[in-house]
């Protein structure tokens, strides 16, 4: 039998109304469906550790395919279903998203002529997931609303600061897991248990990673790059000898850690600076991991990670024009506007910050700076068309002219519209 105890004013204290409101009706639909409902996974988790967790995981035992239907035509949502796996996504008006699974069915041989019997659990449910901390779940039918259920000791895990496996396969069925465990670790603080370290030099040893699709090693490792400080798990990843998954050539040299500290920072600087502006923080440190490697390795990596296209560039191309701006700048500085725009506008915004990171010293950070807080959002009142009506032939001269007169500006020549149209018509 799970261990279990009421939760209800752990989740009244933390969760919003609409939450616990979206809960309880949940529980009601399912209850009169006829299936047992239950809140699962990272959003318990995070409830007991008191962390913010608006990913709500729904586990029907029954048929959650055709309780996220009724359910979502209830509640004017939109759904997406997986019969292969009987999963659903139930998608608000909003944008809110819930995921619904189905307690996987178990088929037990029964005596004699009886047919054999199905069971549908939770506790299966949950004895498939990856570790102990993350198969604690909360009752949500109104008879049993609130009750946290723990079948695998997670709670205990929990106060114990304790990542660990519930059977030493998982690592084998799921090496991701790996990655995973390494991610938890560092983003609660918490301790990978003894028994699942074992389990983890098992599963690096017996090569498991091999045979891992590269899409899925991608994703675990952008993930641990997107958390608030990846740099130890980073560190970890090189001790575990995992990095060598991705590439042998990606090494933990002299200067990577200042790098790193380096890139944190530039970060840190941007998120204050640019509030609005999204960027996708695990570029910067991916980059700042590749940067000694050649156009040799980025390829194979890229071909490894299966990298969609836009990534591939950026690790392939886009990489070796940041270094070529990077090269500019450390003999070019102090340069004009117009020569640093020219340098810096092909590299988007992560690439500049890439630059930032593996550069010394301050001179090319400021002038970084100074193109992003500036230099980036000036741009000519003139176009092609005025260009027309100044009784120029179009063709690709506009674009020179253009260019020209864009620099002119850039460089404090030009003060007004008037001078723009002034500046182009000298090149009639
Ligand atoms: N899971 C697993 N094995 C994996 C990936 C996920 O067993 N390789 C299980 C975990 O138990 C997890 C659930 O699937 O609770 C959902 O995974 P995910 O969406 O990654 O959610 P979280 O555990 O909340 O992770 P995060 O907080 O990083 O989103």
């Amino acid at each position: 039998y799970p261990k279990q105890k009421p939760v209800v004013s752990l989740m009244r204290e933390r969760l919003s109304k609409e939450i616990l409101d979206l809960l309880k009706q949940i529980g009601h639909v399912a209850r009169d469906m006829g299936f047992g409902v239950f809140v699962v996974g990272g959003f318990v988790r995070d409830l007991l550790l008191r962390r913010q967790n608006d990913d709500i995981d729904i586990v029907i035992e029954g048929d959650g395919i055709t309780f996220a239907k009724a359910f979502a035509e209830m509640m004017g949502a939109r759904i997406n279903t997986y019969t292969k796996f009987g999963t659903s996504v139930i998608i608000f008006p909003d944008g809110f998203k819930v995921d619904v699974a189905t307690a996987r069915m178990e088929y037990y041989p029964s005596p004699a002529a009886l047919p054999e019997v199905e069971t549908s659990s939770i506790k299966l449910d949950l004895y498939r997931r990856d570790f102990t901390i993350n198969t604690l779940a909360i009752r949500l039918d109104p008879d049993g609303f609130g009750t946290l259920t723990d079948f695998f000791n997670g709670q205990r895990d929990i106060k114990e600061k304790r990542i660990r496996i519930l059977h030493n396969l998982s690592f084998v069925e799921d090496p991701t897991r790996v990655f995973r465990a390494i991610k938890f670790e560092q983003r609660f603080g918490f301790t990978i248990g003894k028994v699942t370290r074992e389990m983890i030099k098992n599963a690096i040893h017996l090569d498991v990673f091999r045979e891992l699709g590269g899409l899925r090693v991608f994703n675990e490792f952008r993930q641990i790059l997107e958390e608030e400080n990846p740099i130890p798990s980073i560190l970890r990843i090189f001790d575990l000898g995992l990095m060598e998954i991705i590439h042998p050539g990606i090494t933990r040299h002299n200067e990577l850690i200042d790098q790193l500290d380096e890139a944190k920072k530039v970060l840190a600087w941007h998120d204050l600076m640019y509030t609005d502006e999204p960027i996708e923080r695990w570029i910067i440190y991916f980059l700042t991991l590749l940067a000694p490697c050649d156009r040799e390795v980025s390829e194979v990596v890229a071909r490894r990670l299966m990298l969609p296209p836009k990534y591939r560039k950026i690790l392939t191309e886009e990489r070796f024009h940041a270094r070529g701006a990077y090269t500019w700048l450390t003999h070019g500085l102090p340069a004009a506007n117009s020569d640093l725009h020219r340098q810096l506008s092909p590299l988007r915004t992560e690439l500049l910050l890439y630059v930032m990171a593996i550069s010394k010293g301050e001179a090319i950070k400021k002038s970084i700076s100074h193109y992003m807080s500036q230099l980036r959002h000036i741009t000519l009142s003139i176009r092609g068309r005025d260009l027309k009506t100044l009784g120029l032939k179009p063709g690709p001269r506009y674009g020179e002219i253009l260019a020209d007169t864009l620099a002119a500006k850039l460089d404090g020549q030009l003060k007004d519209r008037d001078d723009e149209l002034a500046f182009a018509a000298g090149y009639l």
